[in-house]
């Protein structure tokens, strides 16, 4: 009788949406393997076509989509991905979300609302998703919206060590645009050598979207080189009247960091005529030729989303990759 060896050897594999290629390429890349041959393409109607060209049985499978503009289309993609390789008997799924989007409507703000960062949580599951792994999201209770282990890796480290190589430590003040993402900063603090804080008191009308009006600035910023930092840039009028807000208030410079470039609409004019000297954000989104200008600077998340697939390909510590900042 033949012998039948079985093997519970698992394999690594990543899968890209159509979202952000470039970013799946560099990841793959630091991983040191291919992406696994994918077609995709879109039905007259819009409807999505999704096919892995290869076996995927038994596999680790980690798909990557960047949520960018249309967010929709590449949402239900990354859906439709999880589900085909649910149906081919994938072992494992994991959804790599570098930006997860719907993530701002994470509470309801008024009556009547949806909490939409949960709707996105659910979907992934019924679609067949073992994991979740995002940067930055915009809250971390979102963690707890996904029935199952949820990655949750920050660019904080990445973006705090570039910012503080290049400034005097010494006039340095960090700044959140409101009163939110002050624990926040003070993790930039803490990773900076205990600089000052400060923060934005901001206010902003629910009932219109991508609409900030920027209050006062609360801390001596008089003399200081200010970082503002900001989970995300969409419209860039948060971000921008911030600036302005903290040059107003006696600010020596400001510099502008943040980890998701949604960049919709005005944001790029916005930023390139701000008073701010550097514009510094990673590439969880794609930053078009046209988006980029002289004072941007573009850090790249896929070494951090390699180590961070491997570690969980590995079952190994996710947590280690922050040095104790998670
Ligand atoms: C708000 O809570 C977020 O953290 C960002 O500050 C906001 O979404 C940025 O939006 P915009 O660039 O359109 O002002």
């Amino acid at each position: 009788m033949s012998e039948i060896r079985l093997s519970s050897e698992k394999r690594l594999r990543l899968f890209a949406g159509r979202g952000f290629p470039e970013l799946a390429d560099e990841v793959a890349a630091e991983l040191g393997i291919p992406l696994t041959p994918t077609s995709a393409y879109d039905f007259a109607n819009g409807e999505i076509f999704v096919r892995f060209e290869e076996s995927v049985r038994g596999c680790d499978a980690f798909v990557i989509q960047s949520h960018t503009n249309p967010v929709n289309k590449q949402i239900m993609e990354q859906l439709i991905m999880v589900d085909a390789l649910k149906r081919a008997s994938a072992k494992r799924i994991t959804v790599v979300a570098p930006f997860y989007g719907y993530a701002r409507q994470d509470k309801k703000s008024r009556g009547r609302e949806p909490i939409t960062a949960r709707l996105m949580a659910d979907l992934f599951k019924t679609a067949g998703a073992d994991r979740l792994m995002c940067v930055d999201l915009h809250t971390s209770q979102i963690q707890g919206f996904f029935d199952g282990p949820v990655d949750h890796l920050f660019a904080l480290p990445m973006l705090a060590n570039y910012v503080g190589s290049k400034v005097d430590r010494s006039r340095l003040t960090i700044v959140s645009p409101d009163s939110g993402r002050v624990r926040v900063a003070e993790r930039w603090s803490d990773l900076l050598g205990g600089c000052p804080i400060a923060f934005i008191h901001k206010t902003r009308d629910p009932r219109i979207p991508n609409e900030s009006t920027t209050g006062r600035v609360v801390g001596d910023v008089q003399g200081q080189t200010c970082v503002v930092i900001d989970d995300m840039i969409d419209t860039a009028g948060t971000i921008t009247k911030a600036v302005e807000a903290l040059f107003d208030a006696g600010a020596a410079d400001v510099i502008i960091a943040a980890t998701h470039a949604v960049l919709s609409g005005p944001a790029v004019d916005r930023l390139k005529s701000s008073r701010a000297s550097e514009v510094v954000i990673t590439n969880t989104l794609p930053i078009t030729e046209d988006q980029k200008f002289d004072n941007l600077t573009v850090l790249s998340i896929a070494p951090l989303l390699a180590r961070a697939i491997r570690e969980v390909f590995e079952d190994g510590s996710v947590t280690s990759l922050f040095d104790g900042h998670s």
